[in-house]
């Protein structure tokens, strides 16, 4: 963020971060390091309905200087007239739900200590469940979470050496194969209703590239285990084996 903040400055853009995640790292004493050059930024979104923790439909902005708030004013002659006090002016929508009462009761009721135990269970707790599918041969951690994020998907043991040795062809094909084969699981496991975890694509350097689709799980919830992320990395390999769904991989290594 520094490097973005001295390119900002340089051509006298207005830098904002996307913080809608990461932001309430800044509660943590230990972590806040982490966002270190956020504070020159001339804005930044944090989500409440995120790590904040409170229900959907909490965003907000914070801007270092709040006058800039002026550039989207408007009026109307039967609201928020000319003059008004009103904040409403200030803000694209009209009539809104309350709920700045709920961010401000989770930081009076969770408060900054609450807020820095959560961040630091969901950060430490990531790096635990990474370490956990590093350790498992049938998994590839593809983003070691800089917060409480990260990305892995199955790999079918037979193949995870040939992955890591094979031609730019063979990479490409085999993970072509492991996409399908990840999007499959992740609807399989949604479908099952007993745990969930999202997906996404990256374009790893690793792969040269090449679209990976990857599972992607957020640490957030005080009450998750290490139990219960064993039993998730054991119901995914579950639900390949009973499904077949690694068929194509194992007659590929098969082949050869
Ligand atoms: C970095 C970032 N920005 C923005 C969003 C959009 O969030 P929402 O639509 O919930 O405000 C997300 C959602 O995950 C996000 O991770």
């Amino acid at each position: 963020m520094d490097k973005i903040a001295e390119i900002t400055a340089a051509w006298g853009c207005h830098y904002h971060v996307d913080a809608a995640w990461g932001g309430p790292t800044l509660f943590s004493n230990k972590y806040k390091h982490l966002l270190k050059g956020i504070e020159k930024a001339d804005s930044v979104t944090i989500d409440a309905h995120k790590q904040l923790y409170v229900p959907m439909g909490a965003g907000l902005v914070v801007f270092k200087e709040p006058e800039l708030t002026r550039e989207i004013v408007q009026h109307a002659n039967y609201i928020v007239r000319e003059g008004s006090k009103d904040l409403g002016s200030l803000t694209l929508e009209g009539s809104r739900a309350g709920m700045a009462m709920l961010v401000h009761s989770g930081l009076k009721i969770i408060g900054r200590q609450g807020y820095q135990l959560l961040i630091d269970m969901g950060i430490e707790k990531a790096a635990g469940f990474a370490q956990m599918i590093e350790a498992n041969h049938h998994f590839e951690l593809m983003t070691q979470p800089e917060l409480n994020i990260l990305t892995y998907r199955y790999v079918a043991p037979e193949i995870a050496d040939r992955l890591t040795a094979a031609s730019e062809a063979e990479s490409r094909l085999l993970n072509e194969k492991l996409n399908r084969l990840n999007r499959s699981l992740q609807k399989a496991q949604r479908e099952r209703g007993k745990s969930f975890v999202s997906r996404t694509i990256l374009k790893p350097d690793r792969y040269g590239k090449q679209e990976i689709h990857v599972l992607r799980a957020i640490l957030a919830n005080p009450l998750t285990t290490e139990q219960i992320l064993a039993d998730m990395l054991q119901e995914q390999i579950d639900i390949v084996a009973g499904q077949n769904l690694h068929a194509s991989l194992l007659e590929y290594a098969a082949d050869r």
